[in-house]
């Protein structure tokens, strides 16, 4: 009978069977005992059974469904051949490319485009996604496709903290957007820049006074003090822009405790805003909306938008009863932004988005990009120093710069132009959509689906420009006109950045500023690292930090006045 048990199941039978031998007087044990290892072998045997069915069942299944998604594919292929679409990499059922796309996101676009050509199809779950990474494709999109290419796709970011898509950087191609298009285009013009050249000014005395004190507390007096420029820098744009648009600063030394407390709580949103923008998974895949996880992104939304909402509505309120108090209760003539579009009469949403959105699109990009090009300068001291003769030049010792030097400095324009190239603040430009089937480099666009122009590639593309990922003013130097290099940062055509050419006075002039009455050397041995981090505008990875002393010849006559 052992054996016969045994011989039933080798290995799970010995246990039981020797424990129930070992006690030989119990038969009624024994039994037991046997009849319950009987049962267990009988079940293990089922298991095995049905474990083995199951394996031949599950690659029964594997096969056929690995057979169904090879046709899916086969089907796909053929089909997306017939419609004549972009190449595209293999991608999975629901996310379709999802997967692949790893931050930086402009880098892995330009592997991808790297294999599959300058106009590449991609999908993002539901979304068609095309991403385009040749200055002539992008040329198409912008002059032959520019009004079918003009809208904006809806992502939940922008529906929940940009006033349901109302403000002009989110919503699409119409005579909303058109309104609000004239009219940031009127407060950007140069006359109303001109306009606000005190404005720039001011902030750009208070920057580098703030400088020189700290460098002059450095070592006892006159040496060398390190400097954490970011934040600086953020607070110099951050207050041109606000007070263009509500007569006001709210940052720095000079504030009022009050206004100091606006501001800081304005910026911590506008960053939370950076955070939580863009690329919402449930953007891509809407079942993912019901899900937990993603509506406690969804609530934080929420929460930002509220907190912005009632910081912007405070500023309305102030500005308003301020024009009702200067003049008694009529409205005055239009001086700020707010101002203007008080006495148009928009509505009080539609002037709160239109400031959050200049304050997002405007600090942030102006910031980087002076300190993307001040850690290039401090990785190339020669180029800073030819800089720094030019400036000595042409302004002197005797002044800071002014706006109307910005053009006889080829040099620092051409510095510029290069951090341009190489650090793009918006290395993808803001996504466009198709409102009509279309073509770009002779593939069929269809209507609905999100375009991505990879200004990064672009600007390092070796078939246009020699040694691309060099930093390489002077190869700029002596073009002029349609010699001249197309450089894409604030895009092109109809949503090109109405803020161009507020983003090149401003830059140019701390450029010239910090370059004039400074010296600046890194913190240490090392090259300034120059890895992006992540973010909407391209950010330096990590914050910039150097050395700055004032200059011997500037004190007297220009840092010790201010
Ligand atoms: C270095 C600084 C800046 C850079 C690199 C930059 C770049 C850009 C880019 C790439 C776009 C999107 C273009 C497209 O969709 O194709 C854009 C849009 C925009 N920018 Fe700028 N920008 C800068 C500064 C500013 C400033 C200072 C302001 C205003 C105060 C501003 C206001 C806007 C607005 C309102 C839009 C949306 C335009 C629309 O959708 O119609 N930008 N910018």
């Amino acid at each position: 009978m052992v054996l016969s048990v045994k011989k039933l199941d080798p290995t799970n039978s010995i246990k039981p069977l020797a424990c129930c031998i070992s006690l030989p007087t119990h038969s009624l044990s024994l039994s037991l005992s046997l009849s319950l290892s009987l049962k267990r072998n009988y079940r293990k045997r089922q298991k095995s059974l049905l474990h083995s069915i199951f394996m031949d069942d599950l690659w029964v299944h594997i096969i056929s469904a690995s057979f169904v998604l090879f046709l899916l594919f086969l089907f796909k292929l053929q089909r997306s051949n017939k419609r004549n679409l972009p190449p595209s990499p293999p991608s999975l059922p629901i996310i379709g490319h999802l997967l692949l796309i790893k931050e930086p996101v402009h880098r892995t676009l330009q592997s991808l485009s790297d294999r599959y050509g300058p106009v590449l199809s991609l999908s993002f779950g539901s979304r068609s996604v095309v991403v385009i990474s040749s200055l002539s494709s992008a040329e198409e999109c912008f002059t032959r496709n520019d009004i079918i290419l003009a809208n904006r796709p809806r992502l939940l970011s922008s529906e929940i903290m940009l006033y349901g898509n109302t403000t002009i950087g989110s919503t699409s191609y119409g005579p909303h957007w058109l309104n609000l298009r004239r009219l940031t285009l009127k407060i950007l013009s140069p006359h109303h820049l001109a306009g606000s050249l005190a404005v720039r000014l001011e902030e750009l005395r208070l920057l580098v006074k703030s400088l020189h004190e700290v460098a002059m507390a450095a070592a006892g007096g006159g040496g060398f003090a390190r400097v954490e420029l970011r934040s600086r820098l953020q607070e110099l744009s951050f207050n041109i822009i606000m007070r263009m648009i509500s007569g006001k600063r709210y940052l720095g030394a000079t504030v009022d405790a009050g206004d100091a407390e606006v501001g800081m709580r304005f910026l911590e949103v506008i960053s939370e805003h950076f955070e939580l923008s863009g690329t919402d998974p449930s953007d891509f895949l809407s079942a993912l909306r019901m899900v937990a996880d993603f509506k406690g992104r969804e609530r934080k939304m929420e929460d930002v938008a509220k907190r912005a909402d009632v910081i912007l509505q405070g500023l309305i309120d102030e500005l308003r009863s301020r024009m009702k108090r200067s003049n008694g209760g009529r409205e005055v003539e239009s001086k700020t932004m707010i101002d203007s579009m008080l006495s148009e009469g928009y509505s009080d949403d539609i002037i709160k988005g239109h400031i959050l959105s200049l304050l997002i699109a405007g600090t942030d990009t102006s910031a980087v990009t002076i300190e993307w090009i001040m850690s290039l300068l401090l990785n190339h001291p020669n180029v800073m120093k030819k800089a720094r003769v030019e400036l000595d030049e042409v302004v002197g010792r005797d002044r800071l710069p002014n706006e109307t030097d910005i053009h006889k400095l080829p040099c620092l324009h051409n510095i510029i132009n290069e951090a341009f190239r190489l650090f793009p603040p918006a290395p993808l430009l803001v996504p466009h959509e198709s409102a009509e089937d279309c073509t770009i480099g002779g593939f069929n666009v269809p209507r609905g689906t999100m375009i991505l122009v990879n200004v990064w590639t672009i600007h390092r593309d070796a078939n246009v420009w020699d040694d691309p990922t060099s930093f390489k003013p002077e190869r700029y130097e002596g073009l002029k006109g349609d010699q001249a290099y197309r450089l894409l940062p604030f895009g092109m055509g109809r949503r090109s950045c109405p803020g161009a050419g507020l983003a090149n006075k401003a830059v140019s002039l701390a450029l010239a500023a910090l370059i004039q009455c400074f010296e600046w050397e890194r913190v240490g041995e090392e090259p300034v690292d120059l890895s992006e981090g992540t973010g909407l505008t391209m950010p330096k990875r990590e914050p910039l930090e150097a050395m700055c002393k004032a200059r011997g010849c500037m004190i007297a006559n220009v840092l010790a006045q201010l």
